[in-house]
């Protein structure tokens, strides 16, 4: 239990009272984001290298909402969807912008599972299933923030027994750290009182040109993948995996979104919304997916432990406003969610997502960028 504990107690530093406004390359700067509909604050947090980079979070919903990347020709552009204010993270135009998705991220057929005899019943949020853990997930709650370090922020959030349907009280930590190598990390660690199924991802829409440029369709993904998992007409995995040669899915060497996203408009995922295998052994930090703009010649290269890739080309975008009154245009931005298969519970063949009392969730991720 251990490492979550050591973890939080670290943790316990209250940011207000230890922040420096007055040097902003040497320490975390926060602020006042907005109010929770409680009334409670939210608070920003920001995070800088010296290469320039910049990365902003909040903690409704343990949110990146801002993440700043230079470019060879020396503009810097924010490469992440999401709002100025509580108003926008609070209102329909939100479709889990940057946050941190769970308990269970992705959909679980029916919004149910059972463990051993005992049934469960989730929220069914995306009918028929569940959704990025119901209708109010963890992208909808307050986090404890602290920090550990002057580059890193942490969150803290215990979900409680019963949680949206889901069984056991889960104890969850993620922390944003940004270093001088230009790697955003994200980390996660959590327990439970009770076995239960847990599966957490980062929710961060990208465009490399800048949220609010018109499409991603020309930015070119490379997958360390070469199998998939088929879906039914509510995108819930078949159970069987299949191979992308031969699908609008070959992105096994970089390959512009645009072809594969236009041949599965009429699909009812409506474009590429679809969990690749990543490569290689789970738990080991492997390089899932590499994704490059000719336009900015900015790239990101995705690093995890997790056994799947989420790929999701913001087919339901609908031209929402966000940052400084952009809109964000269907097909405006890319997700590239690292995590376990959809319905991991339902399907025995897939790499189990179940977490037991005395066992310690973990999960490691790091968005890397050049330019
Ligand atoms: C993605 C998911 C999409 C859609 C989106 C939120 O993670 O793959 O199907 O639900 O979140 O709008």
């Amino acid at each position: 239990m251990s490492s979550l504990r050591t973890l939080s107690t670290l943790l316990l530093l209250p940011l207000a009272g230890c922040l420096s406004m007055e040097e902003p390359t040497q320490s975390i700067r926060s602020g006042v984001f907005g109010q929770a509909p409680s009334g409670e604050d939210i608070h920003w947090y920001e995070l800088r290298n010296s290469n320039g980079m910049i990365a902003r979070v909040h903690n409704w919903g343990a949110t990146l909402y801002e993440l700043h990347i230079p470019s060879a020709g020396g503009r810097i552009a924010d490469v992440v969807l999401g709002f100025d204010d509580m108003e926008g993270y609070l209102s329909g135009d939100n479709q889990y912008f940057g946050c941190t998705a769970g308990r269970y991220a992705n959909r679980i057929a029916n919004g149910r599972f059972s463990i051993g005899d005992n049934e469960y019943q989730l929220a069914t949020n995306n009918d028929p299933n569940h959704l990025h853990g119901g209708a109010r997930g963890l992208d909808k709650v307050i986090w404890s923030a602290a920090s550990s370090g002057m580059d890193s922020v942490s969150f803290s959030y215990t979900s409680p027994d019963g949680d949206e349907g889901y069984p056991g009280e889960v104890s969850i930590v993620v922390s944003y750290t940004l270093t001088e190598a230009d790697v955003l990390v994200i980390e996660y660690e959590a327990e439970t009182t009770a076995p239960t199924h847990l599966n957490l991802t980062h929710h961060s829409y990208f465009n490399l040109s800048g949220a609010g440029s018109d499409t991603v369709l020309d930015h070119e993904l490379q997958l360390f993948a070469s199998r998939y998992t088929p879906t039914d007409d509510t995108l819930i995995p078949t159970g069987e995996t299949g191979p992308i040669s031969g699908t609008p899915l070959d992105f096994r060497t970089p390959t512009a979104l645009r072809g594969g996203a236009e041949a599965l408009a009429s699909s009812a995922a409506l474009g590429i919304d679809h969990n690749f295998l990543i490569e290689g052994a789970q738990g080991a930090l492997r390089t899932a997916a590499y994704l490059h703009d000719p336009v900015s010649r900015r790239s990101m290269t995705v690093h995890t432990t997790e056994p799947g890739l989420q790929v999701y080309t913001g087919n339901f975008l609908f031209g929402q406003t966000g940052k400084g009154g952009k809109t964000y245009a269907h097909r405006s931005a890319v997700c590239l969610e690292t995590q376990h298969y959809p319905d991991s519970p339902n399907h025995l063949g897939f790499p189990t997502t179940l977490l037991l009392p005395g066992e310690t969730y973990t999960h490691h991720t790091e968005y890397r960028f050049a330019w």
